[in-house]
C-alpha cells in the first residue's frame, strides 16, 4: 500500500520501529534528547554530504539536523534504512557517529542519518512523510 500509515504511539524516547514501504526498509526513531543535541551541534562544514536528502524539502536543502526531520518534530527521524554505498542495512545505534553502522564496509551515520565516515556517498534518504497529527505518521 502506498502511502502507509504507521502508529508511532508506542515509541518512547530512544526507541525505533521498522516498516516496509515500497519494498524498502524504513526506520522510525524517536530520538533521545542527547541525539538531538548532538545532531544540532554538528558543524555543516564537517559533513561529507551537505545535502539534506529529504524528499519533503527542496533538493538543495542543507543537511542541518532540523532538515533531516519534520518541522516541530525534530526528535523524530523517518528514514530509508539502506546504506547509500551498496545497499546493506546499517545497524541502529552503533558506531562512533552516534547513529547507524553499516556492517558491510563500515560506513558510519550520525543520529540524523547523515554519513560521517566510510565509503557511503550520501546521507540516508528521508522519504515523503507527515505526522497525522501526533502519533501517526503517513509515509509516501
Ligand atoms: Fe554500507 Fe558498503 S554497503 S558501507
Amino acid at each position: 500500500v502506498d502511502p502507509i500509515e504507521v502508529d508511532a504511539s508506542s515509541l518512547t524516547s530512544g526507541t525505533s520501529l521498522v516498516v516496509t514501504w515500497r519494498d524498502k526498509r524504513v526506520v522510525v526513531r524517536h530520538r533521545t534528547e542527547k541525539e538531538g543535541k548532538d545532531g544540532e551541534a554538528v558543524n555543516l562544514a564537517d559533513l561529507k554530504d551537505p545535502i539534506a536528502r529529504n524528499a519533503n524539502l527542496p533538493a538543495d536543502a542543507p543537511a542541518t539536523d532540523a532538515n533531516r526531520a519534520a518541522p516541530g518534530k525534530e526528535a523524530w527521524i523517518v528514514m530509508v534504512q539502506i546504506c547509500t554505498h551498496l545497499g546493506c542495512i546499517p545497524v541502529g545505534q552503533e558506531g562512533d557517529a552516534g547513529g547507524w553502522l553499516c556492517p558491510c564496509h563500515g560506513s558510519q551515520y550520525d543520529g540524523a542519518g547523515r554519513i560521517r565516515k566510510g565509503p557511503a556517498p550520501e546521507n540516508m534518504a528521508v522519504p515523503v512523510f507527515q505526522f497525522i497529527p501526533n502519533t501517526k505518521i503517513r509515509i509516501g
